[in-house]
């Protein structure tokens, strides 16, 4: 059979060796592969799942529909670490082959239990006329890597007052009560998050919905994350359907964070304040969090979005997954830091230090197409200033700060091939200071830059020429001082 092109849900076990070799050749012939972030072998992977530590391993799963760029059938990819910096690929985890996942093993959470590993995924399926129904199912992984999926769902039936789109559980333990947020859609088509629990993770029990004040925020709710740190509770979601407003929701779907008491679950309810986005940039979706051995929590995301072509495409591949984050509260907010472990692919290093008056910089050595960047910077009384890379005379990405506006903007206009521009070119966030720190780090086809040490973070996937690889530093309207330090990666 011929590699399908379209929306569709043909199986691997459909397509001939050769075609999919063929189609390997071509994924491997791409410019843009990345070189430290996860990326699928061929096709398309989006969310991650499943993050967790076992059997004294980091093991991370994502959504993988190996046969092409687009969202067909759904695979669990299973990839692990020892160090959360070099991942092994190990091959497929879950496979969409049972009455209760014929039309993709969708996203879930793992968890460790009597010595197994607990994947609590969707099954996604549809009936003859394609309309969606939902299951949850379950899967265990042994020591030794085994995965064997139960024979039957745990849920067969979406509760009342919900439609079909009811997925992605997310699972914790509470002393001896496992429970799991899931992302939910009432009939009313307005998103939400509700709440199930277990005590052997075999039998659940639907619990209802988790009250929360953002009644009518959104179509839909997916991936919801919950967890606490420092006495706090955290919920991650990603909502379908908000409109721009200002600097906020300029993505087609956003991810982000509301934060407040811990939840309450015997009312089932959470207090909190104001929903905030986890990230300011293009391309991030479907957080997913895990609390590693040392007690950190750490977040990985699609570095991607749904219903977003990348140039990719045609090299019959597309996203990858961001670089680990660790988060922590500072101020009622949530802080994210690359997680130190990166600085083991540090290689040649490069250093300058200067003034910029009314002007942009070239240093020597300041080049490349992967490495990790910083520059501290000391506003005199420039208006603007920032950083230039991945350029040449045609390309540039741009990160700045604003101080008029008070704003960190990334412009992504000149990027290289375009993607997503009727979503703008342009993201922007206020912040509370000036800026004194940009943190880039950046693939061949990627930028992850954080600001001011984790207040902010501005993640996009960029299509330059591979020829396009100077860096520049400029202030303009005035002076800056700067200095940076690049390591090739
Ligand atoms: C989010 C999502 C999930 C779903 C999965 C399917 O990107 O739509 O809600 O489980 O992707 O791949």
């Amino acid at each position: 059979m011929e590699l399908p092109r379209g929306k569709s849900y043909i199986r691997l076990d459909q397509i001939s060796q050769e075609d999919i070799d063929n189609l390997i050749l071509r994924v491997n012939s791409c410019t843009w592969r990345q070189t430290f972030h996860i990326q699928p072998v061929s096709g398309l992977l989006n969310d991650p799942n499943g993050f967790c530590f076992y059997n004294g391993e980091f093991h991370l799963y994502y959504q993988w529909h190996p046969l092409g760029p687009f969202h067909g059938l759904k695979y669990w990819y299973h990839t692990k670490s020892k160090d959360l910096v070099n991942w092994e690929n190990v091959g497929i985890a879950i496979k969409p082959d049972e009455y209760f996942d014929s039309h993709g093993a969708y996203s879930g959470s793992a968890v460790e239990h009597d010595g197994k590993l607990y994947l609590l995924y969707t099954g996604n399926t549809r009936d003859e006329n394609l309309v969606r129904h939902p299951y949850l199912c379950i899967a265990l992984m042994d020591d030794e890597g085994n995965i064997i999926k139960s024979k039957k769902s745990v849920l067969d039936k979406v509760p009342d007052g919900y439609t079909e789109h009811f997925r992605d559980p997310k699972l914790w333990k509470v002393e001896d009560r496992y429970y799991a947020v899931i992302g939910a859609q009432r009939t009313d088509e307005t998103g939400a998050v509700c709440l199930l629990s277990s005590t052997d993770l075999l039998e659940w029990k639907f619990e209802g919905e988790l009250a929360t004040n953002l009644d009518n925020f959104g179509f839909m709710w997916e991936c919801p994350d919950y967890f606490e740190m420092d006495d706090r509770g955290i919920l991650i979601f990603s909502p379908q359907g908000l409109e721009p407003q200002g600097d906020l929701y300029q993505n087609i779907y956003q991810a982000g964070y509301v934060l407040g008491e811990k939840i309450d679950l015997e009312r089932r309810k959470l207090t909190h304040g104001d929903f905030i986005e986890l990230d300011r940039g293009f391309d991030f979706y479907a957080p997913h969090t895990m609390k590693d051995p040392h007690g950190r929590r750490l977040m990985v995301a699609w570095m991607g979005l749904p219903e977003i072509e990348y140039p990719t495409d045609i090299n019959g591949w597309a996203n990858c997954l961001t670089i680990l984050r660790q988060l922590t509260l500072r101020d009622g907010k949530i802080i994210q830091t690359p997680i130190p472990e990166l600085q083991s692919l540090r290689k040649a290093k490069t250093v300058a230090q200067g003034e910029l008056s009314d002007e942009k910089k070239v240093i020597e050595g300041f080049s490349g197409v992967t490495y990790e960047l910083v520059c501290e910077f000391e506003r005199g009384d420039a208006l603007e200033y920032g950083i230039e890379f991945r350029a040449s005379e045609e390309e540039k990405t741009v990160i700045k700060f604003d101080a008029v506006q008070g704003k960190v903007i990334m412009d992504r206009a000149l990027s290289g091939k375009v993607i997503g521009s009727k979503h703008g070119t342009e993201r922007k966030c206020k912040l509370d200071g000036d800026v004194y720190k940009f943190q880039l780090f950046v693939d061949s086809s990627s930028v992850e830059i954080f600001v001011n040490d984790g207040e902010e973070v501005f993640t996009a996937r960029i299509f330059p020429d591979i020829r396009s690889q100077e860096i520049r530093f400029f202030a303009t309207g005035g002076r800056a001082a700067f200095k940076a330090v690049k390591w090739d990666y």
